[in-house]
C-alpha cells in the first residue's frame, strides 16, 4: 500500500549536509502535510471565495453555503446529529478545549478528572477548576483508580477529560469504556481527538448511548488540512447557556437599552470573520480519509508501526518508552543511551533529511513519568527554569507516522539511527 501520491509536496527535496534529499516526514503527530485533494479543492473554491453570512453577492452566497455544508460534512464524519449537537469551527484543538472550559463553568465543589497522558491543551484548561489526575498502571490508564475516583466523588465530577490517543506513546485509552464509566458517575466526557481522529474512525454516538462522547475536539492540521481550522463538537444546549468566550462581530443579534442579545451557537463561538477556506479544507480532508477507507489506513499505519518497533528495538542503545500495545497509533518515542534527544533529531534532519520531533511534546507530566524523573530532579529542573538558565531539558525523540509513509522510509530511519549509534 502506498498513499504517498495523495500528498502535496511529497517529492520535495530539502538541503542536508549530504546534498539535497527527499524529505522524509516522521513528525505527523505535530502536523501533517496537505492532501493534494485538499489543495485542489481550495484552489477551486478560492475562485468563488467571498465574505460569508451577511454578504449578498453571488460569491458570498456560494461561500456561505460551502461553509455551512462543511459543518454538515464534519458532522457526518464523526456521526454527530446536528439537531442535538453543534459543530464549532475553531483555530485548533487547543482553542476548542479552551472554549469548552469557558462553557463548562465548574462550580465550587465540582471536579474535573483528567489523566496523566494528557497534552497540555487538555490539562491546563482544567487546572482552573478543582481537578484530579488519574495515573497509569503497567503503562496503561489505571481504570481501577478511575473507577474509585468516580465512585468516591459520585455526583461531583463535572467532566472526564481524556486523550483519544497519546501524542507521546500512541496509546489509545478505551474511550467507549471511559464514556460509560463517566456517564454512570453522572459526569460528561470530552475526548481530545487531536491524535485519534486522523488515524481511527471516531463516532460520538447518540446521546442516549452510554458510549456517547459529550464533547470532541480535533485539528485540521493533523489530518492533512493545515489551514488553521479545528473543531469542537458538543450539545447545543451547553453553548446556549453562557455569553461567548470571545466577543465581537458575528456574536450578537442586537444591542439596545435591554443589553446585548447574543446570536445562536455556533455563530457565538466563531467571533470575527470565519476561516472559510480552513473549514472547507478540513471537511475535504475528512472525506479523503474516509475515501481511503479506515481498514486500509489502519492496516497500513499499523504495519509501519510494528515494522519500525521491531527494527528500532533491535538497535542495542535505544530505549523505547511506553508498552507497545494493540491499542496504539503510529507513534514511537525513544532515547539513545548517553545521547541528547535534540542531537539525535538534529542528526536525522541535517544528515538524512528526516524530520522528527524531540523534547516533551507539550505533555511534560507523561514524559517526566516515562523518564522516571524523581522529585529532586524535577525540583532542580524547575529551579533552572525559574533562574532562566539555558539548558537542554530532559526529553525524548518521537517519530510519528502518517498514512503516506512507507516501509522504505522506515528502513532509511532505522539505518540512520544505526549509523548514529555506531558513530
Ligand atoms: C494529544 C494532543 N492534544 C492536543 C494537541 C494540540 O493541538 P493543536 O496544536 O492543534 O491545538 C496536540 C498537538 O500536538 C496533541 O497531540
Amino acid at each position: 500500500m502506498d498513499f504517498s501520491d495523495l500528498i502535496y509536496g511529497y517529492e520535495k527535496k530539502v538541503p542536508t549536509q549530504n546534498g539535497f534529499k527527499r524529505y522524509i516526514n516522521f513528525d505527523n503527530a505535530a502536523s501533517t502535510p496537505p492532501f493534494k485533494g485538499v489543495m485542489d479543492h481550495l484552489l477551486e473554491e478560492a475562485l468563488w471565495y467571498s465574505s460569508i453570512h451577511r454578504g449578498s453577492g453571488f460569491k458570498s452566497l456560494h461561500s456561505t453555503a460551502q461553509y455551512e455544508s462543511a459543518r454538515q460534512i464534519v458532522a457526518e464524519f464523526i456521526g454527530a446529529d446536528l439537531s442535538h449537537d453543534i459543530i464549532i469551527f475553531t483555530k485548533n484543538t487547543t482553542d476548542s478545549l479552551n472554549k469548552l472550559s469557558h462553557y463548562l463553568s465548574v462550580l465550587p465543589g465540582e471536579i474535573v478528572v483528567f489523566t496523566k497522558l494528557e497534552h497540555h491543551s487538555n490539562e491546563l484548561p482544567w487546572l482552573k477548576a478543582k481537578s484530579l489526575c488519574i495515573g497509569l498502571k503497567d503503562g496503561v490508564l489505571d481504570l481501577g483508580e478511575l473507577e474509585r475516583v468516580l465512585r468516591v466523588n459520585r455526583g461531583r465530577i463535572k467532566l472526564l477529560a481524556v486523550s483519544g490517543a497519546s501524542n507521546v506513546t500512541g496509546y489509545m485509552p478505551p474511550i467507549d469504556t471511559l464514556a460509560e464509566m463517566a456517564h454512570q458517575a453522572g459526569a460528561k466526557i470530552v475526548v481530545d481527538g487531536a491524535q485519534l481522529v486522523p488515524h481511527r474512525p471516531v463516532k460520538i454516538y447518540s446521546s442516549n448511548d452510554p458510549r456517547h462522547l459529550d464533547f470532541l475536539a480535533f485539528s485540521g492540521h493533523k489530518m492533512y488540512a493545515p489551514f488553521g481550522t479545528g473543531v469542537l463538537v458538543g450539545p447545543r444546549e451547553i453553548f446556549n447557556k453562557k455569553s461567548p468566550s470571545q466577543v465581537g462581530g458575528g456574536t450578537v443579534k442586537g444591542i439596545g437599552p435591554a443589553g446585548i442579545i447574543w446570536a445562536n451557537p455556533p455563530e457565538t463561538e466563531e467571533a470575527g470573520s470565519p476561516n472559510v477556506l480552513g473549514a472547507l479544507a478540513l471537511a475535504k480532508a475528512s472525506q479523503i480519509l474516509q475515501g481511503i477507507g479506515w481498514d486500509m489506513l489502519i492496516r497500513h499505519e499499523t504495519s509501519l508501526l510494528y515494522a519500525a518497533l521491531n527494527k528500532i528495538q533491535k538497535i542495542p542503545k535505544i530505549n523505547i518508552y511506553g508498552i507497545p500495545t494493540r491499542r496504539q497509533i503510529g507513534v514511537i518515542s525513544f532515547n539513545i543511551q548517553g545521547c541528547d534527544h535534540a542531537n539525535v533529531a538534529k542528526y536525522l534532519a541535517e544528515k538524512k533529511g528526516i524530520g522528527v520531533r524531540s523534547g516533551c511534546f507539550c505533555a511534560r507530566s507523561y514524559v517526566q513519568t516515562l523518564l522516571k524523573l524523581n522529585p529532586c530532579q524535577l525540583q532542580a529542573n524547575q529551579e533552572k527554569l525559574i533562574q532562566g538558565i539555558e539548558w537542554q531539558t530532559p526529553g525524548m525523540v518521537r517519530i510519528s507516522f502518517g498514512c503516506y509513509n512507507n516501509m522504505k522510509e522506515v528502513d532509511c530511519l532505522v539505518e540512520a539511527l544505526q549509523e548514529f549509534c555506531d558513530s
